[in-house]
Parts: C-alpha cells; sequence; structure tokens
C-alpha cells in the first residue's frame, strides 16, 4: 500500500481518485483537514475497501511512525502542504509549521521506517514529495522557462516554505540516502479546487453576480495543467522516476490572468447565460495586485517526456471547459465548501464591496 499525505485537499483527492482508477493497490490518506481539506472530495471511495483514512498532522512525528510501523507503506507521496499564496502574505506562521517543520519531522518517521526495512523492501521504497514551479521565482516574458537545473528564488512565504521542503528532501537523499523523488509543477486547476483560487474562484463570482476580481493589470502569466495531468505524472514518477531526480510538470499552455477570467466568462456565456442577457466580462473588476506578485512563471518538462514519457493529455481550452461544467453540475459541493468560514476570508482579503 502507499500513504499519501494531503489526499482531502483539491490535487490530492484527485490523485485519489485516479489512483483507484488505474490500481488495485490500498491508499492510505493521512490529512489534518485543514480549511483546505474536504472529505466530501472523497465520498466516492468512502467504502471503498482499499481506501483508509487517518486524521493527522504530518508535523506529529510520533504518530506517523507509529502509522508506517502499522501500514508498512512501500511509498510515501506528500501533498499535505498550505498551498495559497495570499493567504501566506496575511498569516505565513501556518505555511512554516507545515511546509518546513511538517516535512521535516515527516521525513524523520519516513527515514526511520527506512532505515530499519528489510533490504529489498528498503532498495524499493520511494518518498515523493509534490512541490511547485514557484520556487523557482518570476520570469521575464522572454526567458525560457524553468529547467530542474534553475536557481531557486523564491518570492512569497508560500514559495519560499515549499523551496525550504524541497531543499530538506533533498538533503535526505543526499545525506542519508532516503530514496526521494520531487515533482515541480505549475498551477493546476480542475474539479474540487476550493474557490479561494483563481479559476474556481472566478467561476463562482461570475454565478452569483459578484465582481471577478483581477490583480494589478492582469498580465500576469501562468501555465496552466489539468489536475488529472499532474496526478498522472505523479504516478508515472513514483513507478518509473530515479531517485534523487527531480522532474518539472507543467502543461505547456502560458496564459496571461485577463485571458483566462475572460475565457471562463465566455464558457458561462454559453452555458448559463446571465438573466440580463449582457456577457459575464461586464463583472470584470481590477483589483491591487497581490503584493510581491510574480510576473511570469513556464515550466520547461521536457525530462518528464523524455525519461517517462509523460506529456498532458488536455489542452487548456478542454479542460477548463470539463472544469466549468464540473462546477455547473455540482451544486451540492459547491454549497459546502463556500460556508461562514470561506465568506470571512473572501471579505476580509477582498474587501465588502467585492465579496
Ligand atoms: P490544498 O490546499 O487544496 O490541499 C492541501 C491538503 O493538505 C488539505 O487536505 C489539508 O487539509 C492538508 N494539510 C494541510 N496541512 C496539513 C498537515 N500539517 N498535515 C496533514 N495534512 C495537512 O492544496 P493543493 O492545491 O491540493 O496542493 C497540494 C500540493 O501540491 C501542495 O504541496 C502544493 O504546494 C502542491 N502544488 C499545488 C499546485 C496547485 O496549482 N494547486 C501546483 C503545484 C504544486
Ligand atoms: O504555480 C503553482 C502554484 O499555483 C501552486 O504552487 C499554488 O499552490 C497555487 O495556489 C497556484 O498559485 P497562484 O498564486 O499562481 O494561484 P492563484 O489561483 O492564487 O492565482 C493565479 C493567478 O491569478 C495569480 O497570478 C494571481 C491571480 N489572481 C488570483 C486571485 C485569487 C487574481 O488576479 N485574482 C484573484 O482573485
Amino acid at each position: 500500500m502507499i500513504l499519501v499525505t494531503g489526499a482531502a485537499g483539491f490535487i490530492g483527492s484527485n490523485f485519489v481518485h485516479a489512483w483507484f482508477a488505474a490500481k488495485r493497490e490500498p491508499l492510505l490518506n493521512l490529512d489534518r483537514l485543514t480549511y483546505a481539506g474536504n472529505p466530501a472530495n472523497l465520498a466516492a471511495v468512502q467504502d471503498d475497501p482499499r481506501y483508509g483514512f487517518v486524521h493527522g498532522d504530518i508535523g506529529d512525528r510520533a504518530a506517523v511512525r507509529e502509522l508506517l510501523r502499522h501500514h508498512r507503506p512501500r511509498a510515501v507521496v506528500n501533498f499535505a502542504a498550505e498551498s495559497h499564496v495570499d493567504r501566506s502574505i496575511h498569516g505565513p506562521d501556518a505555511f512554516v509549521t507545515t511546509n518546513i517543520v511538517g516535512t521535516f519531522h515527516l521525513l524523520e518517521a519516513v527515514r526511520e521506517y527506512w532505515q530499519e526495512l528489510p533490504d529489498a523492501e528498503r532498495a524499493a521504497f520511494r518518498f515523493l514529495h509534490v512541490s511547485t514551479d514557484e520556487v523557482y521565482g518570476a520570469l521575464t516574458p522572454e526567458a525560457p522557462a524553468f529547467r530542474e537545473s534553475h536557481a531557486y528564488a523564491p518570492t512569497s512565504p508560500y514559495s519560499a516554505s515549499k523551496a525550504a521542503s524541497d531543499h530538506l528532501v533533498r538533503a535526505w537523499h543526499h545525506t542519508y540516502g532516503l530514496p526521494v523523488l520531487t515533482t515541480n509543477c505549475s498551477n493546476n486547476y480542475g474539479p474540487y479546487q476550493f474557490p479561494e483560487k483563481l479559476i474556481p474562484l472566478v467561476i463562482l463570482h461570475a454565478l452569483e453576480g459578484k465582481p471577478l476580481p483581477v490583480y494589478g493589470d492582469g498580465m500576469q502569466v501562468r501555465d496552466w495543467l489539468y489536475v488529472e495531468d499532474h496526478c498522472r505524472a505523479v504516478m508515472r514518477v513514483l513507478e518509473a522516476g530515479r531517485p534523487g531526480e527531480v522532474y518539472n510538470v507543467g502543461g505547456w499552455d502560458e496564459r496571461p490572468n485577463l485571458d483566462v477570467v475572460r475565457r471562463i466568462c465566455r464558457l458561462l456565456d454559453a452555458a448559463r447565460p446571465r438573466l440580463d442577457g449582457s456577457p459575464y466580462e461586464t463583472q470584470l473588476a481590477f483589483v491591487p495586485d497581490r503584493p510581491g506578485h510574480d510576473r511570469r512563471y513556464a515550466i520547461d518538462a521536457r525530462k518528464i517526456e523524455r525519461e517517462l514519457g509523460w506529456r498532458p493529455q488536455e489542452t487548456f481550452e478542454s479542460g477548463l471547459a470539463k472544469t466549468v461544467r464540473w462546477y455547473l453540475e455540482h451544486p451540492d459541493w459547491v454549497e459546502g465548501v463556500t460556508s461562514g468560514a470561506y465568506r470571512s476570508w473572501v471579505t476580509g482579503h477582498y474587501g465588502q464591496g467585492l465579496a
């Protein structure tokens, strides 16, 4: 079996669904169920005998140690993290606690477990750390996309905390020989994404007739990848990645934010026209920029294609259409996540006028 941390979140829950669609092997989810962890994301597998859930913190070394001894996974996939850049600006503490200190305790518990495994199991064991393209910092418009050898230059509390965790993971390989794999992925979108992130936020604000907040001039560029493609990449790296190696994962699909927001508006114009017949774009609102906002990210994903044969299957057009449809078809899920706590985040962050 494998142990997956943070699998009640956006990418982790998509990973669980992708895993059970492709494999018979059991999967145990360790999740602290923060505001971003949602058991409803995993309702479909709740009664699957191959699925197990443990409510806990990656930073609780003793509990993780016990879990490992008891369940004896052949691999650990670490998705657990605080993941929202804006929240890291408002309150960086949780990012340091989970992303840095939590990863440290997880690595130590895993190292102890791994060192005691019999030879064959020790050789086959893998620790896969899921990271982000944001650790490389920002690119100028003409600069080549990030390769795995790009120097780390994180700029936000979030990306700095992820960069720190990547360094710990790398050091545990170099120093102790722990067979680690790291993936650095670009912006994901798709089902089950918490609506604090751009794409689901814009879909839901549009449907509620609220302003669609675009930071600054809206010309910041992100490289978008449909979440199922990311999950396939993680599975492929776990299966065949070389220990100690880093694999960049991206969609080859760079877009300015304004283009993304306008595309969502057009998809909604067709699928769920506004009652007054005017386009959703009329709700667009330019708002003050995110402090320290990185201008551009882009991933060069040639290494994972060359070595492991992975390429994204969705284009941005096909993935975005699926995503908009998913949010329209899951009003109960939306209702469940847009509770009081979510509303206070939106009001606190964007101000009363935009919430
Ligand atoms: P998310 O915020 O949706 O989910 C995070 C999950 O981790 C939640 O279920 C939460 O409850 C859990 N968690 C948080 N702290 C924990 C702790 N201390 N112990 C156990 N569980 C804990 O995040 P996501 O968007 O699904 O991202 C998952 C991972 O992928 C993160 O490591 C993130 O840095 C990385 N990543 C995300 C993106 C993206 O576009 N969303 C892109 C590249 C990499
Ligand atoms: O690049 C990978 C990263 O992508 C992941 O590591 C992070 O976990 C994930 O949150 C995401 O970070 P971003 O900051 O790029 O995602 P977000 O959806 O918050 O913002 C996408 C872009 O849209 C970014 O340039 C900021 C902008 N934006 C965002 C929000 C929430 C807006 O213009 N308005 C908004 O209201």
